[in-house]
């Protein structure tokens, strides 16, 4: 970057907000797994939607490319600047405004983050439908760059169901703004919904328009030890059409538990270990204790189970589940593989992919955990070096035979994005590509995201490059 535009984009958004200094770039350059490296010419700290799109139209005409990031939670890479991109931070973009009673929304600047969203809905009466384990760094406009799932999707949906409206910022430095909260509004296509999951590489989201859903006091939660993953499905099948409080659905197994004990210190959870676990939530008005007790006794599946009401307690079976995203962190460099599969073929997947990952790279340790109600698996693998794309290569070509998809909820970032045409067709990234030539002509917004650039590591020639 030049020293003139290094001026004019301080003249932007005030000297104090331009970091170029190595020591305070530094932490936006490195994601949280410490697997994604790379370097910005500059951090931009914008301190409104105006400033973003004076920044974006400068770089446009400079050709300069731009990767926004938000709370740096991202797990795929998609918000680490690469050949000295400018880093534009929306942290500072975090305005809240008060809930809207009556339509049941509030408007939020992208930079606020998930926990502080939660906190002032909560205080109306409301609470918001998505929620995840980063919630205290996961920012608005970064959940809503990469449609964000978590643990409530079977009951709300993910991110895109939740934003009825958008603010952004268009690669020209042009700002679509469509904020009124209208629920029904078919007057041409839906840029919202288009921004939903574009992980950065068609606009630059300033703000949103969010749907808040009641706030439900009566929680109960439930640890379920049974046999085997099929096992557990069955169980999910039956909560399913049996339970309208039906929360969360979450699954681990005996690796990752072990993982999360050893790194929080916390004892066994039941007797005896089992061969796959479900983290069960219910959430009403009115206690939905009995609801969940009926339904779980009649479920043969169930070998072992704690149930727990008050939040403490709760909160106390939530951490053998929540802790497993630091506790394989705390043992290595993991490739997070986060992937989705019919519900129907997960079992099969889960019965192969160690011994495909083993038989690629001997001696990896894989873990498994997700949202079991999704067909949602986050497989990680720890051992392999950060950059042997292997076991990417090994584990996507699984999910494809499955017929998933190789990103459910994290996005395809840089860390997916030589696979996209295992699970996307050829028509479909056609598509995509012109959508994102139409709106960022120069591809100055996040280069290098979701469309790839390499051909993926054991692909035949001219597969998976288009
Ligand atoms: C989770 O479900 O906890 C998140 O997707 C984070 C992760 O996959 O590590
Ligand atoms: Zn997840």
């Amino acid at each position: 970057m030049t020293p003139e535009l290094v001026e004019m984009l301080s003249s932007v958004v005030a000297p104090g907000h331009v970091l170029a200094d190595a020591d305070l770039k530094a932490s936006y350059e490195t994601d949280w797994t410490g697997r994604f490296k790379g370097s910005a010419s500059a951090v931009l700290r914008p301190g409104d939607a105006q400033q973003v799109a004076e920044v974006l139209r400068v770089c446009n005409e400079a050709a300069v490319a731009v990767v926004a990031q938000g709370g740096n939670t991202g797990l795929v890479g998609g918000s680490i600047p690469r050949d000295s991109a400018v880093l534009l931070s929306l942290r500072r973009l975090d305005q809240l405004e008060a809930v809207d009673e009556i339509s049941g929304q509030v408007t939020v600047g992208a930079g606020l983050t998930l926990a502080r969203l939660q906190d002032h809905v909560r205080a109306s009466g409301f609470d918001f439908g998505v929620d995840i384990a980063a919630r205290d760094s996961a920012t608005i406009g970064g959940m809503i760059a990469t449609n964000a799932g978590g643990t409530r999707v079977l009951r709300y949906g993910h991110m895109r169901a939740q934003v009825v409206g958008i603010e952004a910022v268009l690669a020209d430095g042009s700002l679509i703004s469509r904020m009124s909260g209208l629920l029904k509004d078919n007057s041409g296509y839906d840029l919202a919904g288009l921004l939903v999951g574009s992980e950065g590489t068609l606009g630059v989201v300033t703000a949103a328009r969010l749907r808040l859903v009641p706030l439900l006091t009566k929680r109960v939660t439930a640890l379920l030890g049974l046999d085997d993953l099929g096992a557990a499905l069955s169980v999910v099948a039956r909560l399913r059409s049996e339970l309208a409080s039906l929360d969360s659905v979450e699954v681990f197994f005996e690796p990752g538990l072990e993982l999360v004990r050893e790194h929080m210190r916390l004892p066994a959870p039941f007797r005896e270990p089992h061969g796959c676990y479900l983290l069960v939530e219910c959430a009403s008005r009115r206690n939905p204790l009995e609801e969940l007790g009926s339904a779980l006794s009649a479920a043969e599946e169930v070998q072992d189970s704690a149930v727990a009401t008050d939040g403490p307690d709760r909160e106390r079976l939530w951490a053998y589940r929540e802790h497993h995203t630091a506790a394989i962190n705390a043992a290595g460099v993991p490739h997070k593989l986060d992937i989705s599969l019919p519900v129907e073929r997960m079992t099969s997947f889960a019965e192969r992919v160690e011994a495909e990952v083993t038989k690629t790279i001997p001696g990896s340790r894989v873990i498994l955990f997700g949202h079991a109600a999704d067909g949602n698996l986050h497989v990680n693998v720890l051992g392999p070096e950060a950059d042997d794309e292997r076991v990417a290569d090994a584990v996507f070509r699984l999910v494809a035979e499955h017929d998933g998809s190789i990103s459910a909820e994290h996005g395809i970032g840089v860390a997916k994005a030589p696979w996209l045409s295992l699970t996307r067709s050829e028509a479909d990234i056609a598509a995509m590509r012109a959508i994102k030539r139409a709106l960022d002509p120069k591809g100055i917004l996040n280069p290098g995201v979701i469309f790839p650039t390499a051909p993926a590591v054991a692909s035949q020639p001219g597969e998976a490059s288009s």
